[in-house]
């Protein structure tokens, strides 16, 4: 029986003082048995949070470099991760993708570095809204997933948690349906299957506009294994509606 997750992205918001605040309403939540939940802060204040999260908070890195260290200003490579106590990292986020110049070939070498040092990988995926209207979604998640796929060794597949988020619906309004989604989250578990025996065991989590109000429609979905959170993992009482969807 797989576990839900439930991922906050803090993206590019929150500062020490609305951490705190965070922090300490966080206290009320009570994650249920089934659940997996946790948050991925801006990279300086992720080791303040891993220091004072809860035993039921994972904490995250939004990024991580590829290079294991040396002349690489500005980076943080997944051993300072793992010493900072950080659980997770995403990769290839499409906003990584889109302003950053992250392609396919360093999303794989990504992933591998945090495999290496046991920091489980939240890969992400996700056609652009062009490509949902001309029908390319699945060729390009294919093509995204495969890229870092073929280089993963088959028993390091089971250690990934893949998200599925589609481009049209991160920061929008527009979710994806239940049904669209669904089927989205198949075709990916039936790609990883392809690599790995254990797919029926990947966590497969669905991003985009995922709030309160839709997140059990889409948690009830047999492939949706919980959501990667933007917008509504900034506050706790948003995001404790989505933990509670878990249920
Ligand atoms: P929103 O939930 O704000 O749409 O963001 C989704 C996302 O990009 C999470 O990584």
């Amino acid at each position: 029986m797989r576990k839900t997750w439930v991922l906050g992205n803090w993206k590019l918001n929150n500062d020490s003082q609305s951490i705190r605040q965070w922090l300490e309403d966080f206290q009320q939540v009570e994650v249920p048995s089934n659940a997996v939940v946790g948050v991925a802060p801006v990279s300086i204040y992720s080791q303040h949070v891993a220091a004072h999260a809860p035993q039921n908070l994972l904490v995250g890195s939004q990024n991580v470099s590829q290079f294991d260290g040396g002349a690489y200003t500005g980076e943080v490579s997944a051993a300072m991760l793992s010493d900072a106590k950080i659980a997770f990292s995403l990769v290839g986020h499409s906003e990584r993708r889109m302003y950053f110049g992250e392609t396919n070939e360093i999303t794989k070498d990504k992933v591998n570095a945090l495999l290496q040092t046991g920091i489980i990988p939240v890969l992400c995926c996700g056609e652009s809204q062009v490509q949902y209207e001309t029908g390319k979604s699945q060729s390009v998640v294919e093509s995204q997933l495969r890229a870092v796929l073929d280089h993963v060794a088959a028993e390091d597949v089971a250690k990934l948690v893949i998200a599925y988020e589609p481009v049209w619906a991160i920061g929008t309004g527009l979710t994806a349906t239940p049904e669209y989604a669904q089927q989205m989250h198949q075709f990916i578990r039936a790609l990883v299957a392809e690599y790995s025996s254990s797919a029926s065991d990947l966590p497969i989590l669905y991003g985009g506009s995922c709030n309160g109000s839709n997140a059990k429609e889409l948690f009830a979905q047999a492939d949706i294994d919980g959501g990667l959170i933007g917008g509504a993992s900034l506050k706790v009482s948003d995001f404790n509606k989505i933990i509670e969807a878990a249920r």
